[in-house]
């Protein structure tokens, strides 16, 4: 198929920035969006201009890397996909594809389609651990048995991947559904109750002082997130916070 291409090209985090129109020709239905991002790198190269920066790694779902907004939609028109995911066949010959960073304050732009996202990063070292005791001596996981509701929950939870798409599809810029992912997946397991209050306080804080929005309950970021993390997460955080405030007040 033959596309049009209209990227945001961003030298670095002081400039401007804007779209830049491209056009592609032979793109096969079978590619991955990266993969078609390659080949216009690839003709970029060869003409000896500058590739377009984005970011990916694993390129199977896994890393969180890979971040594009596509079309006005973070990881583009498929659901449940990451963009490496993403295949060329949800696109017509003909389409004209907008592809932007995901865009949020406490997601800088540092070239061109990379975002920096280490905001997650201090987010997850303010709580996102548990101090278990793995040396040698712990104890047999099947003697404390976990309902299994519970144990699914968790499993869930644990299932996000740090990619911020549901930053980049809230009006607000909440990073909520992602905290409250790496709240729950210890808030409902008996390892995570040694630093629950700790870890809901702080990690809000961070969240906060970050520069993330509030949730006002719109539900684009479920929507958008390409692991199916429920609100439900979101509501569990916040019985969380309210139940370890009491807990400091008193
Ligand atoms: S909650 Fe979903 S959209 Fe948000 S960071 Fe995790 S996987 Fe990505
Ligand atoms: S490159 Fe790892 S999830 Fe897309």
């Amino acid at each position: 198929m033959n596309l049009k291409l209209k990227i945001w090209r961003q030298k670095n985090a002081s400039d401007k920035g804007r779209m830049v129109d491209y056009a592609l020709s032979d793109i096969s239905g079978d590619m991955s969006f990266l993969e078609m991002l390659d080949v216009l790198n690839n003709e970029l190269i060869e003409k000896g201009e500058e590739p377009v920066a984005f970011d990916h790694d694993c390129r199977e779902g896994i890393c969180g890397m890979c971040s594009l907004h596509i079309n006005g939609e973070p990881h583009g028109p498929d659901r449940g996909v990451t963009t490496c995911q993403l295949h060329m066949r949800k696109f017509k010959d003909g389409d004209t594809i907008y592809i932007e960073p995901f865009r949020a304050k406490a997601f800088p732009i540092v070239k061109d389609l990379v975002v920096d996202r280490s905001a997650f990063d201090r987010i997850q070292h303010a709580g996102g651990y548990v101090s278990v005791n793995t040396s040698g001596n712990t104890q047999d996981a099947n003697n404390i048995p976990i309902p299994k509701e519970n144990a699914d929950n968790a499993f869930d939870a644990a299932t996000c991947i740090g990619c911020g798409a549901c930053v980049a599809s809230c009006k607000n810029s909440s990073a909520m559904l992602f905290v409250s992912a790496k709240v729950s997946q210890f808030a409902l397991l008996p390892q995570g109750q040694v630093e629950a209050k700790d870890r809901v306080l702080n990690m809000v804080k961070q969240m906060d002082d970050e520069g993330f929005g509030n949730c006002s309950n719109t539900g684009a970021c479920e929507v958008e997130c390409p692991k199916g993390i429920s609100l439900e997460n979101i509501a569990r955080m916040n019985r969380e916070y309210f139940k370890a405030s009491a807990a400091t007040k008193k």
